[in-house]
């Protein structure tokens, strides 16, 4: 199950594909990335290219119709749903465009959250409030929260069980701009570290802080560049 090669995602021939009536919908088509650890991949493409499809194979929410696909060398294709839950917990992070926060908690008990399975390290999540810069808000709500702040505790919550991967889903699509631009600057904070991030975005200036960008067009990867 476990590969040699030391890519952080690596998916091979993928596709998903959607019966929709009589009409077959193929949201991804044949598509293989790989992504080295601490690498920051942008994802761009209209509305409907399969930019969430593939997301949420990589994250584990779904699982591909054909192909293959690894996380940090581990095979998840063939995993049985309760191993694919773990496996999502304890190796990915995801985060977005509508935070998803739990209103009823503050601040530090959101990003506390995903450690339910696991002994309560106080510590590190002090230091994640503290690096996503929450510094002085952790008993605050979300609702008395801007949105930046908001995506900031999701950003906290989704790295809080050290994935190697950061999965995001048009993260600043929400946010104004200064915030934006806060968030991307997180984020390559972030790959120092070796986190691997994918960033699917209809922002091209967003992109530019990627390494490499691909884009989809009808669940096909039509273009690869580096900015
Ligand atoms: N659950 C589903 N059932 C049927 N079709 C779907 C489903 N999810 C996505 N699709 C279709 O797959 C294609 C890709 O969608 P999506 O990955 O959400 O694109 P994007 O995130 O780039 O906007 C679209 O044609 C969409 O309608
Ligand atoms: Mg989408």
């Amino acid at each position: 199950m476990t590969t040699e090669h030391g890519q952080a995602v690596r998916a091979d021939g993928l596709w998903r594909t959607y019966e929709r009536g009589s009409e077959t919908v193929h949201a991804l088509a044949d598509f293989s990335l790989a992504v080295d650890p601490g690498e920051m991949v942008g994802i761009v493409g209209r509305s409907g290219s399969g930019k969430t499809t593939f997301l949420n194979l990589a994250g584990c929410l779904d699982r591909p119709t054909k192909g293959k696909l690894w996380i940090g060398g581990n095979e998840i294709t063939g995993l049985a749903e309760k191993d694919l839950v773990e496996f999502r917990r304890d190796h990915i992070g995801f985060v977005f465009q509508l935070f998803y926060l739990i209103p009823t908690l503050t601040a530090v008990e959101n990003i506390r959250l995903p450690m339910f399975a696991r002994r309560t390290d106080e510590e590190r999540v002090h230091e994640m409030a503290h690096k996503v810069g929450l510094d002085g808000k952790l008993d605050l709500r979300p609702n008395s929260l801007s949105g930046g702040d908001r995506q900031r505790i999701a950003i906290a919550r989704a790295l809080i069980n050290q994935p190697k991967v950061l999965l995001a889903d048009e993260p600043t699509g929400r946010l104004e701009s200064q915030a934006r631009d806060e968030v991307l600057e997180l984020f390559e904070g972030l790959r120092e570290d070796g986190l691997a991030i994918i960033m699917a975005t209809h922002d091209l200036e967003q992109a530019d802080h990627c390494d490499r960008i691909i884009e989809l067009k009808d669940g096909r990867m039509i273009r690869e560049t580096r900015p």
